[in-house]
């Protein structure tokens, strides 16, 4: 549609400021204003800004209206929406439109003569597509043995009181799914602790801390002393936890050393590899229970689930949890070869980072994407206890996030 000949201009340069009469946004984070609006275009569906940096972005009429901060619309206080879309009429249109000397853009509306404003920072993160989930997080690196030979380090008293070496632990735990804190006091809870600078921890079935030591009536093959095929944690539930803290309180035992395995690289590796393996291991449905007297936990699914561009974004497997194929006869053969070479290249030296667990360390892993075992130890060499608790992955997403927005509000206020 053509566009209305009103074409407006900013008085004042506003970039680098930000104020405090700048109208709210819907949301709690900050906008510095990098680029001002300089001009404003009114189009029949919206309007069209253009910046200082000579970009220009159009917004939607509809949009701009429903996510003006002010009674009614978006509550000032929850900043939640009020307004029902279809509280708006079809003819919704914007009259006017001024930038003031602060860039807030005013709105003048028709039928019902109504004005909103607009912060400039916020119209244009928006047009930056900064409310993206994947915005403020650090792009996924995988890796295999020789790219990892321990889980990246970080001083752990030092993770519990300073928000930047946080950022710094939990920016290496998203890139590289695994990241560790060292010397770390050996007390009951400390893994608690730990996990809630992150966010929520998730109870399961095993509690909401649970102990690994080799126990005489154990409910687990996690609570003897064999050793631990590379695994995903709870594959038999809907929704395995995304995180998983293991703080290790004594080690003196001989051998069961840790390891790890990037399930992601692993999955890249089959795809280019052995093309009909990857497909078997990404389509074929497996049956994962967790067999015990008083629980029963089951859940059907393929070892590697990808996302539409055939990249991994979740592995589920557990040998000593694996049930039966959910397939019929004719696959079965097919699913065991896939199945077969998926569990040598996660035994494998290739992709295996193997490293001794020492009192006061703890390891954190993406349990979606690393799988961790552990070699057979003699529990008669000595004593080993950790003590490990999950986490669902928004919670590290959340943290991240509100990481980045206090260093925004920080620069937004320091200039
Ligand atoms: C577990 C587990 C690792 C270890 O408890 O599920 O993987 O080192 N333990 O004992
Ligand atoms: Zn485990």
């Amino acid at each position: 549609m053509g566009n209305v000949a009103l074409k407006l201009s900013a008085t004042n340069k506003t970039a680098d400021r930000a104020g405090v009469d700048d109208p709210l946004t819907p949301d709690f984070d900050s906008y510095p204003i990098r680029h001002a609006p300089v001009s404003i275009e009114l189009e029949t569906h919206g309007i069209v800004i253009s910046w200082t940096d000579g970009r220009t972005d159009r917004f939607n009429r509809y949009w701009l209206r429903e996510n003006a901060v002010q009674d009614g619309i978006v509550d000032p206080v929850t900043r939640e929406r009020e307004l029902a879309i279809t509280e708006l009429p079809e003819t919704l249109r914007v009259v006017a439109a001024r930038i003031e000397p602060s860039g807030t853009i005013v709105l003048s509306w028709a039928p019902d003569e109504m004005e909103t404003c607009h912060h400039p920072g916020w119209l244009r993160a928006f047009a930056d597509r900064s409310w993206q989930p994947s915005f403020d997080l650090p792009e996924h690196v995988t890796w295999d043995a020789a790219e990892m030979p321990e889980p990246p380090s970080f001083d752990g008293p030092t993770v519990l009181r300073d928000e930047a070496t946080l950022n710094d632990w939990l920016v290496a735990l998203e890139r590289f799914g695994l990241a560790r804190l060292r010397g770390l006091p050996v007390e009951d809870g400390l893994v608690q602790t730990v996990a809630e600078r992150i966010g929520t921890v998730r109870p399961t079935n095993f509690g909401l801390l649970f102990t690994v030591e080799s126990k005489p009536d154990p409910d687990s093959t996690a609570y003897t002393s064999v050793a631990l095929d590379p695994h995903t944690d709870l594959p038999s539930r809907e929704t395995q936890p995304g995180l998983q803290l293991l703080l290790c309180k004594k080690n003196s035992c001989i051998d069961g050393a840790s390891l790890m395995v990037d399930g992601f690289r692993v999955a890249r590796s089959i795809r280019e590899n052995d093309p009909d393996a990857f497909d078997a291991l990404t389509r074929l449905n497996w049956l994962f229970s967790n067999r015990h007297r008083e629980t029963d936990y089951r859940r059907v699914g393929p070892v590697i689930d990808c996302d539409q561009n055939g990249a991994a974004i979740e592995i589920r497997f557990a040998n000593f949890l694996r049930a039966h194929p959910d397939l019929p006869h004719a696959d079965i053969e097919r699913a065991y070869r896939a199945l077969r070479l998926f569990m040598r290249e996660i035994q494998s030296d290739r992709f295996v980072c193997r490293y001794a667990f020492k009192p006061g360390d703890l390891v954190a892993f993406d349990n979606r994407r690393v799988l961790h075992g552990r070699d057979a130890f003699d529990p008669r060499s000595g004593e080993r206890e950790l003590e490990g608790c999950y986490l669902d992955r928004d919670e590290l997403h959340s943290r991240l996030r509100i990481l980045a927005r206090r260093r925004r509000s920080r620069e937004a206020t320091s200039n």
